[in-house]
């Protein structure tokens, strides 16, 4: 059993992401939740969790962390996750709360009470987690991995180098990348190659309660990738928290990477060493490059179709 931490910007790809751990519980002990500002303000991303659980009547502590990049502008993005941030499915607004405690005591009273160390999952920028670090140094003997989605081994979404994630706070992602803890990076590249193609979508609609919730987030979600004229969609965030559960789904090199924090066209891209020189990596990450596509969809829908069973 892992412990883990969701740090994440709800967000539709973070709540499916979400999903596919809540399935997995006898494998993922999700300690707690803990946002920051992204897809959405920091106050739409926390509303949009508590309205998920609610939903599902779960409750797993959610605190509210960093409101902004530690040096950027916010920079939010309408244009994939709606002005709610998770536009689509209609559900009541939430009566739960967030615990009041910020986003980095909440991983800092976890992790000095845990008795094994802890799997952070950062699925949103990575102000709290690069902060954190910052802030409580000491406590990075509890952390045994990060695993994160951002960046891309040559391209990027937002900028044409840059993927949204690191774009949008590229200097706490340079802590996190230099800090020397354990790093597994789910680049772009790896999450398209696990897309779900359009009509698989559909299937959803057939389901329980949560398929048809999730159904109604792809409906909206998926308009990005109709906009663009593709096929398929990319459920970003959904990858590493599959990768923590199966890992065999995926194919993973160690490289080096480095976080542009300058750069007129650059800045927010992962510097991806892949040029093979012979020598000791000094600081390898470890890159998922590519997914068994199959593998990953057939689990997606088994994990959402186990929720429909318990959540009726
Ligand atoms: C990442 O950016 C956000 O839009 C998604 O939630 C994902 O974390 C993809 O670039
Ligand atoms: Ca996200």
């Amino acid at each position: 059993m892992r412990n883990i931490i969701i740090d994440c910007d709800p967000g539709h790809d973070d709540v499916i992401a979400f999903l596919v751990a809540l399935a997995n519980q006898e494998e993922l002990n999700i300690l707690g939740i803990t946002t920051v500002a992204g897809n959405q303000t920091l106050t739409k991303v926390t509303n949009n969790i508590l309205k998920v659980q609610d939903y599902l009547g779960v409750h797993i502590p959610v605190s509210m962390g960093y409101s902004t990049p530690l040096v950027k502008e916010l920079d939010v993005q309408p244009q994939a996750h709606g002005a709610t941030g998770m536009d689509g499915p209609q559900i009541p607004e939430p009566h739960s709360k967030p615990t009041g405690m910020h986003a980095i005591e909440f991983m800092k009273k976890t992790l000095m009470e845990a008795e094994d160390k802890v799997t952070m999952v950062c699925i949103g920028p990575l102000t709290n987690m690069g902060l954190f670090l910052k802030t409580y140094p000491e406590l990075r003997e509890k952390i045994d991995c990060i695993a994160i989605m951002g960046g891309g081994i040559n391209r990027g979404n937002t900028l044409i180098k840059a993927e949204f994630n690191i774009y949008h706070d590229p200097d706490a992602a340079k802590i996190v990348f230099d800090s020397g803890i354990k790093v597994v990076m789910a680049p772009l590249e790896v999450c398209y190659a696990a897309s779900i193609l359009l009509t698989e979508t559909e299937k959803f609609a057939e389901g329980g309660k949560v398929s048809r919730f999730v159904y109604d987030l792809m409906k909206f979600y998926q308009g990005y990738a109709i906009r663009n004229g593709w096929d398929r969609t990319a459920i970003f965030d959904a990858v590493p928290v599959t990768w923590l559960i199966h890992p065999e789904f995926f194919t993973a090199e160690e490289y080096e990477v480095y976080i542009e924090t300058d750069g007129r066209y650059c800045r927010g891209m992962t510097v991806v060493d892949t040029r093979g020189y012979k020598g000791e990596l000094k600081n390898p990450k470890t890159v998922l490059v590519d997914a068994d596509r199959e593998k990953f969809i057939e689990f997606l829908f088994k994990c959402i179709n186990k929720l429909d069973r318990i959540y009726a």
